[in-house]
């Protein structure tokens, strides 16, 4: 039998620190946006950290790691993708001088990741704003972000220098276009913030990005850095020439960010968004000379598909994650979230056509209710096929993809080990191979449990695939 992965295919999962590191005020950690958000984008922002913040001990990542490191290595974990919490580094991130605690934190989680030849992975900003950034400057909306980002990312590439090799730059950059606050640190409530405050924040973090592409090739020429997008392959509703122009649109929307970070200038489709909506961005001098500091490879997560149509009145925002129409023809997670692999083959094939450059899919997977019962060696354990099933249907595709030429680095699933969930932020919504005994109501031992899926991955990962 063979397999379409290529020989040396990053095989891994990937979290982010807000969600799982917990730890939120220890070691000198100042506040970030998370800490105040304690319903994801569901509900309000408060003024302090309050106990019903499930993120605010995440599944205590920070004093457990060694163990879960350990658990990703029996899976045989290539590559283990995580975020740098900004607010350890400089708690409120306008500081000049670093918090050495914070670094040295990232110091012995790269080092305990080497020690099994696993790869650190790391994105710089994940939906984690020091919360100083966000209050004092309005987020991204501020120019002077760019200079706390780019001290930021100078120190970070400087000291782990040989301890990592691939960086992305901001999480799912597009998102700010949906979560302003959790995305880009806008303070601005959504239903305030202008479009054009919100594109000059969109200007912010694309020079920032492209900032960190520059300095990060400068501090180690081997560093491999690339954009995240979220990724939404959107579909015409029906074969009507209205249904397809506004699937275009709503596509364009997205890809600006991938044009950007790969091709280095503005696309045409957005210069016209801007005239006719009276955007206008302020450009410094030197912006379109940074912007040329294009990305090494694009990165990106995937979870849905959708639909888009030019008849306002079938648009909604139900069954899918963000707008669009639900698609007659696919079945939705409980959250909500329409199910389609082959929308990932799709995907891979449209931004390798578009960049030519590696793709890196650093997010998929299933959020569910698990239930943990007892195994045959009477270990807890959770038997979720379901979490298999859509695994396992989404790598065939990407295989396929991979088939039709398309040059694909590596995979991370999301949620390898089960942490807190971004929109929503319930435990209960579970993604990972590994079960954690924590609770939404903040009960729960915090013992880890390898799930059946557990199982499942370590034979794709230990056949390159051929077990699919
Ligand atoms: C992506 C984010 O949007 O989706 C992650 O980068 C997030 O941070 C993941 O956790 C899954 O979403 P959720 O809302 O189910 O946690």
């Amino acid at each position: 039998m063979s397999t379409p992965f290529p020989e040396g295919f990053l095989w891994g999962g990937a979290v982010a620190a807000n969600q799982l590191e917990g730890a939120y005020n220890e070691d000198g950690k100042g506040l970030s946006t998370q800490d105040v958000a304690p319903q994801g984008i569901k509900g309000p922002i408060t003024e302090v950290p309050t106990e019903d913040n499930m993120k605010l001990v995440g599944i205590d990542f920070y004093h457990r790691y060694k163990e879960d490191v350990k658990l990703f290595a029996e899976m045989g974990f290539k590559v283990f993708r995580t975020s740098i919490a900004w607010s350890r580094i400089f708690p409120n991130g306008d500081e000049l001088e670093p918090n050495e605690q914070g670094l040295q934190f990232y110091d012995d989680l790269f080092d305990e990741c080497h020690k099994y030849g696993i790869e650190p992975l790391v994105t710089l900003s994940h939906y984690e704003t020091p919360l100083h950034l966000s209050k004092q400057y309005d987020g991204w909306v501020n120019r002077k972000l760019v200079g706390f980002y780019e001290r930021y990312a100078r120190k970070v590439f400087t000291r782990y220098k040989d301890k990592v090799k691939y960086w992305l730059t901001f999480n799912e950059i597009n998102s700010i276009l949906h979560e302003p606050f959790m995305s880009g640190g806008i303070y601005t409530p959504k239903d305030k913030l202008s479009k054009q405050d919100l594109y000059q924040a969109i200007h912010h973090e694309l020079v920032a990005s492209a900032t960190a592409v520059k300095i990060g090739h400068e501090i180690n020429p081997q560093a491999q850095i690339g954009c995240m997008i979220l990724s939404m392959p959107t579909y015409p509703l029906t074969p009507n020439p209205d249904d397809v122009i506004a699937a275009m649109k709503s596509e364009h929307m997205n890809y600006f960010f991938g044009d950007v970070h790969a091709r280095g200038v503005y696309p045409g489709y957005m210069k016209r968004y801007f005239r006719e909506h009276g955007i206008d961005i302020h450009m410094e001098p030197g912006d379109a000379e940074i912007l040329k500091h294009t990305v090494d490879f694009i990165s990106f997560s995937y979870y849905v598909s959708i639909c888009e149509t030019g008849d306002s009145s079938k648009r909604t925002q139900e069954g899918n994650l963000i707008g669009g129409a639900p698609n007659p023809y696919l079945k939705a997670s409980e959250w909500g979230w329409q199910i389609d692999p082959q929308g990932l083959r799709y995907v891979l094939n449209m931004f390798y056509d578009r960049y030519q450059k590696p793709l890196f899919i650093v997010e998929n997977g299933l959020g569910a209710k698990d239930v943990l019962v007892t195994g045959e060696d009477g270990v807890p354990t959770v038997n979720d096929d379901y979490r298999i099933e859509y695994l396992n249907d989404h790598l065939v595709q990407v295989g396929e993809a991979i088939e039709d030429g398309v040059e694909v680095m590596g995979y991370t699933s999301w949620g390898c080990i089960d942490l807190v969930s971004a929109s929503t932020a319930e435990l209960s919504k579970r993604y990972g191979f590994i079960y954690v005994d924590r609770h939404d109501d903040n009960t729960g031992t915090l013992e880890r449990y390898r799930k059946k899926s557990f199982h499942w991955y370590k034979d794709v990962i230990s056949t390159n695939g051929q077990s699919l």
